[in-house]
């Protein structure tokens, strides 16, 4: 019994062409031939298939979860906390201030150390989130929805992302730790950030909502 009973897999569509008929992937599969048939054998192949299909299934799905869980997610908080500790030109006083008493709002969190941790896992966690679209796109494929909106805007959104992170996000960090300057470009820094994840999020809505999904 498959664990994903609502799916599509292209297997029905297999087994629904080898019987001649357009039957859909939920439908009884076509009578078995004779072991003197011709057909026999591919058929038996396709059935042995269709009881491997939901493991594989099941496997693409959990690392295509569990590596958008930890590496989309890490490079994600990665961006975000990235313009909070890198360090500017003009150093910002640690303590209380000696006129008013208050702690500035940043004080004591510019961390040079911290700041290029967070350079490498934004760029180091990015790279082995690809497994994230490869594991996407082969478990759609294998489940026959390629062609389904939610997927092609998924891809264009997480292609997008990457080309934010690549050419946007990681140079103004790289540039920010060797040379560092003013605040400003720091919060053009966040509100990249902001879209990077912005980008993740409609992408997670979109993994659950399904928009368009045929089945
Ligand atoms: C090229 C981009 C992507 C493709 C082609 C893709 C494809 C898929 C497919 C086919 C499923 C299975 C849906 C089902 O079983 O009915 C899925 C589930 C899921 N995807 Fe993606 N995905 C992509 C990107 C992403 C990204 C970037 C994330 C996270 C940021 C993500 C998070 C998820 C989650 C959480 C699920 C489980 C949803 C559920 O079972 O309710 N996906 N994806």
């Amino acid at each position: 019994m498959s664990p994903f009973p609502h799916r599509r897999t292209l297997l029905g569509a297999t087994l629904a062409g080898a019987a001649g008929t357009p039957t859909p992937a939920t439908a009884a599969p076509a009578p078995s031939p004779t072991p003197s048939s011709p057909r026999a054998w591919p058929i038996r192949a396709n059935l042995k298939l269709e009881e491997e299909l939901p493991m594989l299934e099941a496997v693409l799905l959990s690392i295509h979860v569990l590596t958008a869980i930890v590496f989309i997610g890490g490079s994600a908080v990665a961006t975000s906390l990235f313009p909070r500790y890198a360090p500017v030109a003009t150093a910002v006083p640690a303590g209380p201030s000696a006129l008013t008493g208050s702690a500035p709002p940043e004080s004591g969190e510019r961390n040079v150390a911290v700041a290029a941790a967070l350079h490498r896992i934004s760029r180091g966690y990015a790279v082995i989130a690809l497994i994230v679209p490869l594991a996407g796109i082969v478990l759609a494929s294998v489940q026959g929805r390629m062609g389904e909106i939610w997927i092609t805007v998924s891809m264009v959104l997480t292609a997008g992302a990457a080309v934010l992170l690549a050419t946007q996000i990681v140079p103004r960090q790289r540039a920010a730790l060797s040379a560092p300057g003013e605040a400003a470009p720091l919060r053009r820094l966040s509100m990249l950030a902001g879209l990077y994840n912005l980008a993740w999020a409609v992408v997670v809505v979109l993994m659950i909502a399904r928009p368009g999904a045929q089945g």
